[in-house]
């Protein structure tokens, strides 16, 4: 099985990321960092332990990391995932496992990388603690198997992809996708790191506007098993495992609908970082017969609500390189069904824990 660390900040789709990541048959989740984005750090470290709690799986480590960006400060996103990160249902369960003390993420994902062989890294949130890693602790950079990010936006027909329905690539400005923006000089420093970038993929905004929940998709994911005459999950965890995604989804759904017109329903960004650590074998992902690309991040501009202030930052702005030449995989386009399947089978296995 394929070893992953997965660095996230626990909000609606991360939730979906940590399931893929532990009930996938051929993934193996051997630990957590959490960081600041969709909410504080305190919520982020909470809501991934009571999902892992959720899941059955408590005893996956979960190590705290930032709390803000390198550079600028903290910038949250209430409006999607609520004041808590996870708002919207009565299913979460008070975590059973502890968080590790103080700030390790970095330590703990540096342990894990260089004890274990093989190992993937994943990032659901803002780039900051991936960024300290790789600044302090060089070494890992070669040790690592790959890095799968969910950030940024290419925009431009690059996929065709539903937007929005407006003239915009961004999801948090014009420009910016929310994950980019959060910590742009941290991002700089991951895309810039060459040796990195080879072994990095991007899903992009572009991609994962591609994987709509529609009511549709969230009837059919969530409709429990037992109701086909599978046998009824044993405990109350495993009995309320569907309720909570399912209004994890519909919450989701609601604060996209109301802020950013996507109306048919919410884009399910971050299980697409971990899908995308399949190999081809078992979802079809489409990166052009492999296309590679340079990816630099703007970060002159500041962090305002003044658009004018604002500028292009946390813009992601990718060239093509030429064929042959290494860079980072950003795929544009996948076996959408398939993927639904999988998150439906995870659900499936959570449930029979
Ligand atoms: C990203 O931003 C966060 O709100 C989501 O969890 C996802 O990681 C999408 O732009
Ligand atoms: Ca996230």
């Amino acid at each position: 099985r394929t070893r992953l660390w997965l660095d996230c900040d626990t909000g609606h789709d991360d939730a979906f990321a940590l399931l893929l990541s532990i009930y996938h048959p051929h993934l193996d989740l051997i630990g957590c960092s959490t960081v600041h984005g969709n909410a504080p750090l305190t919520h982020t470290t909470w809501n991934t332990l009571s999902i892992l709690t959720a899941v059955g799986s408590p005893d996956i480590p979960v190590y705290p990391g930032a709390e803000k960006p390198l550079k600028r400060s903290a910038v949250h996103a209430p409006n999607y995932h609520g004041e808590t990160g996870l708002d919207g249902t009565q299913f979460l369960p008070e975590p059973v496992g502890l968080a590790m003390e103080g700030h390790t993420a970095v330590k703990g994902m540096r342990n894990a990388v260089m004890e274990g062989n093989g190992v993937w890294l994943i990032a659901t949130g803002a780039l900051t603690n991936i960024a300290e890693l790789v600044v302090k602790h060089p070494e890992v950079v070669g040790k690592i198997e790959g890095l799968s990010i969910m950030g940024g936006c290419v925009g431009d027909g690059f996929t065709g992809a539903n937007l929005g329905g407006k003239e915009k690539r961004g999801n948090w400005t014009e420009w910016a996708e929310f994950n980019i923006y959060c910590d742009p000089e941290a991002a700089a420093i991951v895309f810039g790191n060459e040796e990195l970038a080879k072994k990095t993929t991007l899903v992009t905004l572009d991609l994962s506007h591609q994987v709509l929940a529609t009511e549709q998709v969230r009837e059919k994911l969530l409709k429990s098993e037992f109701d086909k005459g599978m046998e009824k999950p044993q405990t109350q965890l495993a009995r309320d495992l569907r309720p909570l995604f399912n209004d994890l989804l519909c919450f989701f759904a609601a604060t996209y609908r109301k802020y950013s017109g996507l109306v048919e329903g919410p884009p399910l960004h971050d299980p697409i970082a971990v899908a995308a650590v399949l190999s081809q074998a078992e979802l079809t992902i489409d990166d052009k017969g492999g296309e590679r690309w340079d990816v630099r991040v703007v970060t002159e501009g500041e962090h305002s609500d003044d658009p004018k202030k604002r500028g292009q930052v946390g813009r992601t702005v990718v060239t093509r390189k030429q064929e042959g030449e290494a860079g980072v995989r950003i795929p544009r386009g996948m076996d959408v069904q398939h993927f639904w399947q999988l998150i439906h089978d995870a659900l499936t296995s959570a449930e029979s824990q």
